[in-house]
């Protein structure tokens, strides 16, 4: 247990709902933040609002800041480009600002929506080359971190299931029917919980600088569904009442919702991790098929599926 308080953004998010899980045994005080007003037992910071940020440092004092509040869906940043730059960009100088003047740390996440893909690996000396508009303000809000000798931990196809209220990934296999998943993009998923305890050590043993952290094997969107329908379907999922059985479908990639361009995505992407593994005791990576048992058995827990 570390004897220090910290606060989590972005925790009623997929990721940060993961890390108030794992982080709240780990430290002596944990502090979630949602720019919800009133989201069950998190404290509300909206990060773009430079005096909410500065309030709430000021009342919490925190050793450590995990960011995980950004704009992360792909489409809502094509659509709303002015949003993403003010929330993945000027929300995370926000946070870097006031971490600064309180000597806190931060630690921020980032993704291999930097690079084009066109190389396929990718170590962190490499030059980004976002191809759309989160990779551009993701590959932005690294800038302030590093500005400010905190930690950037960059990685790929997060996947970790958060409780009812995620949003993301796993809320189409609790859903059921026909949901579909692209072919098109090859990634190094990682198990969520992996990347927080591999977060957490980076930033305990004070690393700063940007560090790649993503699982060991490149599949598709598609792909790894697969594997998590195959090992949770009949043995989980079926037993949530009224739930239609999933069918699991191969998807083009999507477009732009008003030009209908396709929005253009790193079709192959590596994240070296060398660095990482050089420095990290425990280094996770869950296979898919163990990360779904895991899943599993949280889902059980919480929808009550004995
Ligand atoms: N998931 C992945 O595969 C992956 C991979 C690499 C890196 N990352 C990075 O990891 C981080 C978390 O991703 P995620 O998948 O957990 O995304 P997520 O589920 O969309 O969570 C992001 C959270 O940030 C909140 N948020 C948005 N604007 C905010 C603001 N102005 N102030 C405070 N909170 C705000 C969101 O709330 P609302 O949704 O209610 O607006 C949401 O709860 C992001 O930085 C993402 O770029 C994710």
């Amino acid at each position: 247990m570390y004897d220090q308080t910290i606060i989590v953004t972005g925790a009623q998010g997929n990721l940060g709902g993961v890390a108030m899980r794992v982080l709240q045994p780990i430290y002596a005080t944990v502090v979630g933040t949602s720019h919800h007003p009133g989201a069950d037992n998190l404290k509300p910071m909206d990060i773009c609002d430079q005096k909410q940020v500065s309030d709430l440092f000021h009342r919490i004092r925190p050793h450590l800041v995990f960011n995980f509040a950004a704009i992360s869906d792909v489409t809502v940043c094509e659509q709303y480009a002015e949003r993403a730059l003010a929330t993945n960009y000027q929300g995370v100088c926000n946070l870097a600002n006031v971490c600064r003047s309180h000597g806190t740390r931060l630690v921020h996440v980032s993704t291999d929506y930097v690079f084009d893909g066109e190389r396929q690996e990718y170590s962190e000396d490499d030059e980004p080359n976002p191809l759309q508009v989160y990779g551009r303000t993701k590959w932005m809000s690294e800038i302030p971190v590093l500005e400010n000798n905190g930690l950037v931990i960059r990685s790929s196809g997060v996947i970790g299931y958060a409780g009812k209220q995620d949003s993301k990934f796993m809320r189409k296999f609790i859903n059921g029917g026909p949901q579909t998943m692209v072919n098109n993009q090859k990634k190094r998923f990682m198990f969520a919980d992996d990347l927080v305890v591999a977060m957490t050590e980076l930033a305990q043993k004070d690393c700063s600088g940007i560090y790649h952290v993503a699982g060991s094997k490149n599949l598709s969107w598609f792909e790894y569904a697969s594997i998590i329908a195959d090992v949770l379907e009949e043995s989980v999922l079926s037993k949530i009442p009224d739930r239609p059985s999933l069918c699991l479908m191969s998807g083009v990639p999507q477009t732009h919702p008003t030009s209908g361009a396709v929005i253009q995505r790193p079709e192959h992407v590596s994240l070296k991790m060398e660095k990482a593994k050089a420095v990290l005791d425990n280094f996770l990576l869950t296979s898919p098929q163990d990360a779904a048992r895991i899943m599993g058995e949280q889902i059980r827990r919480d929808y009550e599926l004995f």
